[in-house]
């Protein structure tokens, strides 16, 4: 299997983290959780942002100005949301590589796996549309490259281009359309997070309180030391606009959202930049087809008679396979039956473990056979 080399250096790793944090502390165990803590720092710090943010081509850059060197702490703020932003994309990424390395992304784990590849997708939006707000001349160089290159997307990239300029030309509505969708698509995340958790019955979705000290002090730190810097258009009138045709001199791409740009920058066929940015989301989705070995080969069957519908069963099973029905008038007293959805058995055994009444098999692993085989090693130790 291609992956076994990248797994086995994936638990190598892991292994390394858990002599420097402790079991209790290792962020590879908190990998879908990390993330998480960044949509929290971004929130709070976009809020602060949101207050004086103005979303217009005369005043957009001029705010983002005063928030730098006027507002007290305002430039913390931004860079701790700058960070926060860089810090989720590589946490994504990393849960991202952690569930594929690991095995855990196929099969009855699709659901997460494709949500998840949505939830990229928004990630880098929401990251982008950030950046070009800032709206210097910078921002605008961005935002032109950007336009340019959606606009080379094969059948729908004119279509798409007018819909993020909102219209033929940048004008206000431009900005607008760009506030929108950076603090729209956050809400369209929290409804694809809920999907991407609905098939995984106790996602460990919070990092323990430590850690997230720990990060936040660090967020806080980089922050303060490092802080992010705004063009200077005039120095001598905070109004300037920047210009929406000249190209910016300077260009700092953030590789993690603007790498699309970056490659326009040298010279690389814009169309060859689209379909490398289109061929990462189906290259994931096609992903988990590619491998040929199962995961599994039995499903957990319920065994009729003997279920007595306690849902014990159903409260263990981590991946919603099961489900209680009401099991009609068939000659016993109880009103409830355990059912197993293949299409979402893990072939865990945690149900078989749960079960009080050996109601609940998987075929190959039958309790008297396990039974019969641990007697069987004892006799003969
Ligand atoms: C906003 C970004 C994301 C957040 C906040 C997030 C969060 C989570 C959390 C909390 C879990 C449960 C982890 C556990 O219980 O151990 C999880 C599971 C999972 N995530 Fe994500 N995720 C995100 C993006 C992604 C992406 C980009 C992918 C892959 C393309 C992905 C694929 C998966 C898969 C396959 C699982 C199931 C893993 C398992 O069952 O062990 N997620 N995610
Ligand atoms: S634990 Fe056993 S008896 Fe209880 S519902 Fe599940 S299969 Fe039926
Ligand atoms: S083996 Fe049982 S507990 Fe495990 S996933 Fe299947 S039904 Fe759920």
């Amino acid at each position: 299997m291609y992956t076994e080399p990248l797994q086995k250096a994936t638990l190598w790793l892991e292994k390394g983290l858990n002599d420097l944090f402790s079991q209790k502390y290792n962020p590879f165990y908190y990998h879908g959780a990390l993330p998480n803590f960044f949509i929290w720092a971004l929130f709070i710090s976009g809020l602060l942002l949101f207050a004086y943010y103005q979303p217009t081509l005369a005043t957009a850059y001029a705010s983002v100005r005063y928030i730098t060197f006027e507002l007290p702490f305002g430039n913390l703020f931004r860079s701790i949301h700058r960070y926060a932003s860089d810090g989720m994309m590589i946490f994504v990424m990393l849960h991202m590589f952690r569930v594929w390395f690991t095995d855990r992304y196929r099969e009855y784990r699709i659901v997460p796996w494709v949500t998840g590849v949505v939830l990229l997708i928004i990630t880098f939006t929401i990251g982008l549309t950030g950046y070009l707000l800032i709206w210097d001349q910078e921002a605008v160089t961005l935002a032109n490259m950007t336009f340019n290159l959606v606009s080379k997307t094969p059948l729908i990239g004119s279509a798409v281009a007018e819909f993020l300029i909102a219209g033929k030309m940048i004008t206000d509505y431009t900005l607008t359309r760009m506030m929108f969708l950076h603090l729209g698509i956050p809400l369209f995340m929290m409804f694809m997070l809920w999907l991407h958790y609905l098939r995984i019955t106790r996602p460990v979705s919070e990092p323990p309180l430590a850690l997230v000290v720990m990060l936040s002090g660090v967020l806080f730190l980089f922050s303060a030391a490092f802080p992010v810097s705004l063009q200077i258009l005039n120095a001598n009138d905070p109004l300037a606009t920047p210009s929406l045709t000249s190209v910016s001199s300077v260009m700092n791409f953030d590789l993690l959202y603007a790498w699309p740009q970056y490659l326009a920058a040298q010279q690389v066929d814009p169309l060859l930049v689209v379909l490398l940015v289109l061929a990462v989301p189906v290259g994931l989705l096609i992903l988990p087809y590619l491998q040929k070995k199962a995961l599994r080969d039995q499903f957990a069957t319920v065994v009729r008679e003997n279920c007595t519908g306690c849902s014990l069963c159903y409260n263990d099973c981590p991946y919603e396979a099961i489900e209680m029905v009401d099991r009609g008038n068939d000659g016993t007293r109880f009103k409830r039956l355990a059912v197993v959805d293949p299409g979402r058995c893990a072939n865990c055994g945690l149900c078989v473990g749960a079960c009080a009444f050996k109601a609940i098999e998987i075929p190959r692993r039958e309790t008297n056979n396990v039974l019969a085989e641990i007697e069987a090693a004892l006799t003969t130790s």
